[in-house]
């Protein structure tokens, strides 16, 4: 089988012959198959096993025929090598052992350690063998980053997050350097092990004002997208429930802009003008719809753009009761109905 390059092609906004699509949340609980994987490891265990990880990232590719595969790992993984304890919950998501509430605590984060995570490494490289299909690499974003660590875990309203912004600028500045530092140092690492894009989950930045942004966060997601060119790979940048900061997110940086489920995708194409990319952007509850239903919402947002430089996806990460075969009939569909004559 030769190598499918055609999700590699449309982030770079060049001519392909149907659109290309992989899933957000791919390798997960909707699967039987993940589901048993599951009961004999944790998620930080199946990603310490490169051969296992390997596997569970390949499945989704070959179950449901997407054009990319990402990498299996969580946003958290990356924080232990910087001397951030963590563990994932069931149903929860990540919670941390000691949240951040001083300067002095920002202060201990230390440079991020890659012999810690020589699991990664490996992962890669087997994927890099055996997959026919590009392999995305990814990180966290510092703000969501920042918001599980001070939170301590998944919040409803960043109360903590944003007092610390804005009673400890210092010490939220430096905190933000630092992850930008550590994400730009662990997403090389991925690529010079083999991932051949990447994209940059900012999923929590969203709850906040165009204002805040700017002051508090895209200085910071500048940087790391800016230091991020030199790899030369195609960067995707996403945030959800962020259609207000829509043009400051791509101001910031990506070669991509992701657009969640709640956003019009030729809304976003004008905002953003001809020349981006955009991914996106079905939600991810329409899989649960009768085929008609899903068909027509999926052929809706297929024919508001123009096929060139999109990239199927949904709007944000597949639900665990997702029925497998509806997803596959959904990749196929997006397929032939995206196909140039
Ligand atoms: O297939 C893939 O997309 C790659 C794997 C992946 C995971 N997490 C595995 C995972 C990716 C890309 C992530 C990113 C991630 N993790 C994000 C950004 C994307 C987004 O959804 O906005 C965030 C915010 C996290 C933090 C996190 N980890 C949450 C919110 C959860 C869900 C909690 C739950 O159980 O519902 C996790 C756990 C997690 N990470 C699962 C998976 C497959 C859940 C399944 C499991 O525990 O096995």
């Amino acid at each position: 089988m030769q190598f499918n390059d055609t999700f590699l092609k449309a982030c770079r906004n060049e001519h392909t012959d149907y659109t290309p699509m992989w899933i957000m949340r791919q390798a997960g609980r909707y699967q039987p198959e993940y589901r048993k994987v599951r009961e004999k490891y944790s998620l930080v265990e199946i990603c310490h096993h490169p051969e296992i990880c390997a596997e569970v990232t390949i499945l989704p590719v070959e179950q449901l025929k997407v054009d990319a595969a990402i990498l299996f790992s969580d946003i958290m993984i990356p924080l232990d090598p910087m001397g951030i304890r963590f563990e994932i919950k069931e149903s929860v998501g990540p919670v941390i052992d000691n949240p951040i509430k001083t300067l002095q605590d920002v202060e201990r984060i230390s440079e991020i350690d890659l012999d810690k995570i020589d699991f990664v490494r490996k992962t890669v490289q087997i994927l890099k063998q055996e997959l026919k299909v590009p392999l995305i690499g990814f990180c966290g974003a510092p703000f969501t980053l920042a918001s599980y660590m001070i939170e301590g875990g998944p919040s409803k309203n960043f109360m903590k997050t944003k007092t610390f912004m804005y009673t400890q600028p210092d010490a939220w500045h430096l905190l933000m350097q630092k992850l930008s530092a550590g994400m730009f140092t662990y997403l090389q690492f991925q690529v010079a092990n083999g991932a051949s894009a990447l994209q940059v989950f900012d999923s929590w930045v969203g709850n906040l004002t165009a204002d805040d942004y700017r002051q508090y966060i895209q200085p910071h997601a500048k940087a790391l997208f800016e230091k991020l060119k030199v790899l030369n790979v195609p960067l995707i940048h996403f945030g959800f429930s962020a259609s207000h900061l829509l043009e400051l997110i791509q101001e910031a940086g990506g070669d991509v802009i992701g657009i969640d489920w709640k956003t019009s995708l030729a809304q976003a194409k004008q905002r953003l003008g001809q020349n981006v990319a955009l991914q996106g952007n079905l939600d991810p509850v329409s899989l649960f719809a009768p085929w008609e239903v899903l068909e027509k919402k999926t052929a809706y947002i297929l024919d508001s753009i123009p096929q060139r430089g999109h990239i199927f996806n949904l709007g944000h990460g597949i639900l665990p009761h997702t029925n497998v075969a509806q997803v596959q009939r959904l990749v196929e569909f997006v397929h032939t109905h995206s196909r140039q004559p």
